[in-house]
């Protein structure tokens, strides 16, 4: 083999995380394991015919024999076995005070249920445990699915209604995690508010419920369904314990952390039981969403960067290998509903001069939309603003060697236009109720057939009759009143789920049926974003706000949970409309690359300047995107309470290394911190090249190393690299490339 080519084999190999799932049973002491990807999952079936977790951590010896699982009783009478069992998916019966995974109402009033063990499957990676009911015929299908690249699991649960007649279902998770007994926990979780999301949170596990949820009908920007657990405060990003996971559900969610009375960790998710309520008739069904979870030894840093995998591998549209994202373009900072042909040309005009390669026009240029009051809902083209129909528009962006995107906001309607006075009673209301408004605006009750046709038709069209690529697509109001009028009272709560379900399926028809469509989900910035949607979108609009400086700690939260590759950062004007900081054009792309880069700034008043140094670096850009989109991320430096914040992404195969540094403010006018690079090969030699314009070398008796122009992979890990940054709101980028064993 040529030298080169082995080396790339070798680097290769070490990399990627052995590829191996194994499931086994094993009939003598009824316990299933899971072996994936240097993680071993453990549960058997106890001696009251209860399925108990045994295990969830770092790989085991395949000789590991695990003894038969035994309920544990709490001694005490206030303890019942029931509770003190670490279940895998208890149903509220029995002296259940734990949280429970299933919870029903019976029509005779019988509220208790027990589920036990009846029989299994293993078919390829997927487990299939069946439980049912003591005495009734409820019959409960509990998935594990696992990834044999990452040792992630997936966990659903598909619950049946067996018996003659209707039963309600008041609480349905997808999955119980448990961890080991234990107070040397921190729990990592992520909070926001519109224009201020992904902020990560940490604190101490502590007896009691820690309840992360949405009860809005959609995800949320308020929490993300996602949590970690480290254990023994794993302070350095990649090394440590860490347990996590995230909930593939895009409405209503809840997920429970709770430490028992005994000190046990359950982790409970599924849909959110606050206004739960799903009937279900003889002969039904109702699926969970998938809880995934996982482990590594890695720290939070290796756990981010398995999830990150795993995103691109196993969920996105266009997997396993997701094409990157291209370079956009977005008018809306730029123009808000004031869109016309005229003025969206001369934008694309600019766009292009930049290498940007995909134009996208915002909100404004449908029915009789001249601001946020009218217009949603009447998806005709404003035959004032294009009198031609949107071709000329397209045309011209082709011709200009970019594709064409378009915003949608599908699920909603101002009351203020035609489809609303034809239609009122297809909004989410109750009867004889006010219909709040959000953004002016009502949301369709997307359960309804109807309604689901509608939205799928006008979509369907539209992308048929114009040459589209990509749909940005909004929801800019959470529920208010969800009501279902049309449905009896007993099946009014299923909106929940049906909602959802049908907003799955339309973009699922409408992929199948365009299959070179690419789809943005945006909720006023990233107010839907979880595994759900992204199994059908390829990137999200991560914040509405896009100050560069208060993006970095957005997007340092974000990478906690999804992967850099679908996380959309635009390059817009300053001081931008949140900072009254003025930050450089340089600073503001460097802070947009470290994601999928846009660019949202009126171009009609850019300088000559602006052009040339955003010219410059999207073409920097270009070259590391694969790195920055599907590598693995290293967060040197948190930007959350510190001066400075400093990325890191590596290629898979370790050729290539981007490297991204802040400095926010220089208090005192300390040097900047020595920065340690991760993930290289330590005896290969790589060569540095500055994205941004080269710091000023620091001078012959300045604290500071000069960068070298090349060094190994060990120089950069172990002795490490200085930048010479000082002020505030300084930035520095630069790359490494590996140089060839034969150059
Ligand atoms: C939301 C989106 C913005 C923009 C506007 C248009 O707020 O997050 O990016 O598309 O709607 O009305």
């Amino acid at each position: 083999m040529h030298l080169r080519t082995a080396l790339f084999t070798a680097a290769l190999a070490c990399a990627a995380p052995a590829a191996s799932a194994q499931i086994h049973y094993n009939p003598q002491t009824h316990v299933f394991r899971i072996d994936s990807a240097g993680t071993t999952y453990a549960f058997g079936v106890n001696d009251m015919q209860e399925l108990q977790q045994l295990y969830w951590g770092k790989a085991l010896a395949a000789s590991d024999n695990f003894p038969a699982a035994r309920s544990n009783d709490g001694n005490a009478s206030f303890d019942p076995a029931t509770s003190t069992t670490p279940q895998e998916y208890a149903g509220w019966g029995a002296g259940l005070y734990v949280e429970p995974a299933l919870k029903i109402t019976f029509p005779d009033g019988n509220r208790d249920l027990v589920l036990h063990y009846v029989s299994h499957t293993i078919d390829g990676n997927t487990l299939t445990i069946r439980l049912k009911d003591i005495e009734r015929e409820v019959f409960v299908s509990l998935r594990y699915t696992t990834d044999p690249q990452t040792g992630i699991l997936g966990r659903s649960a598909v619950i049946e209604n067996r018996t003659s007649d209707p039963l309600l279902i008041e609480q349905a998770e997808s999955a119980t995690w448990t961890l080991p007994r234990g107070t040397d926990y921190t729990l990592d979780y992520l909070t926001g508010r519109w224009a201020g999301e992904d902020q990560l949170q940490q604190e101490a596990i502590r007896p009691g419920q820690r309840v992360l949820e949405s009860r809005r009908g959609s995800t949320g920007h308020q929490n993300s369904p996602w949590f970690a657990v480290e254990r023994d405060h794993a302070t350095d990003q990649d090394t440590g314990d860490v347990w996590f996971g995230t909930l593939a559900w895009s409405g209503s969610w809840r997920i429970t952390v709770e430490q028992d009375q005994l000190r046990a960790i359950r982790i409970t998710g599924g849909y959110n039981p606050f206004d739960f309520g799903y009937r279900l008739a003889p002969g039904q069904s109702l699926d969970t969403p998938v809880f995934y979870g996982g482990y590594t030894h890695d720290g939070i840093g290796g756990a981010s960067r398995l999830l990150h995998r795993f995103e691109i591998a196993s969920i996105l549209p266009q997997k396993p290998t997701p094409k990157a994202r291209p370079v956009l373009y977005n008018s809306w900072e730029a123009t808000e509903f004031n869109v016309d042909e005229a003025g969206q040309e001369a934008l694309a005009e600019k766009a292009a001069s930049i290498g940007v390669e995909r134009f996208v026009m915002d909100d404004g240029w449908f029915g009789q939309r001249k601001d946020d009051h009218a217009g949603l809902g009447d998806w005709y083209v404003n035959p004032q603003k294009f009198p031609h129909g949107l071709k000329p528009l397209i045309d011209k962006v082709h011709s200009l060697g970019m594709d064409f995107g378009l915003w949608v906001e599908p699920e909603m309607v101002n009351p203020d236009s035609d489809l609303y006075r034809k239609h009122p009673d297809w909004v989410l209301n109750f009867t004889g109720r006010p219909r709040t408004e959000g953004r002016n605006q009502l949301v369709l009750n997307l359960a309804r057939q109807d309604v689901r046709d509608y939205v799928y038709g006008f979509l369907d069209k539209l992308v048929t009759e114009n040459d589209i690529a990509f749909l940005k697509w909004d929801y800019n109001r959470n529920w208010s009143e969800p009501g279902w009028p049309a449905v009896s009272p007993e099946e009014q709560k299923q909106v929940y789920v049906q909602y959802i379900d049908n907003l799955y399926s339309i973009l699922r028809e409408l992929r199948a049926k365009h299959p070179g469509l690419e789809i943005e989900s945006c909720s006023g910035g990233g107010g839907r974003v979880d595994l759900g949607i992204l199994r059908y979108t390829d990137e999200v609009w991560t914040s509405d706000n896009t100050d560069p400086f208060d993006r970095l700690s957005i997007q340092d939260g974000f990478t906690y949970a999804f992967t850099p590759g679908v996380m959309m950062a635009w390059v817009t004007d300053s001081p931008a409309w949140r900072h009254p900081g003025i930050t450089s054009v340089e600073y503001r792309f460097l802070s947009s690359m470290q994601g999928g880069l846009g660019v949202g700034a009126n171009l009609n008043h850019w300088t000559p300047e602006d052009f040339a140094t955003a010219k410059r670096l999207i073409a920097e850009y270009k070259q590391i995107r694969e790195t920055v989109q599907h590598g693995s991320l290293y967060r040197l430096v948190s930007p959350r309470g510190s001066e400075d914040s400093v990325t890191e992404s590596v290629s898979l195969d370790r050729s290539q290394a981007a490297v991204f540094a802040f400095l926010h403010t220089s208090q005192f006018g300390y040097p900047y911190p020595r920065i340690y690079l991760r993930g290289l090969d330590p005896k290969a030699e790589y060569r540095v090249h500055w994205i941004s314009s080269e710091p000023e070398k620091p001078g012959p008796h300045s604290e500071l190393t000069p960068m070298p122009d090349h060094a190994s992979g060990a120089w950069f890990m172990s002795h490490g690299v200085d930048v010479n940054l000082r002020g505030d709101f300084q930035a520095a980028a630069f790359r490494l490339d590996r140089v060839a064993a034969d150059e």
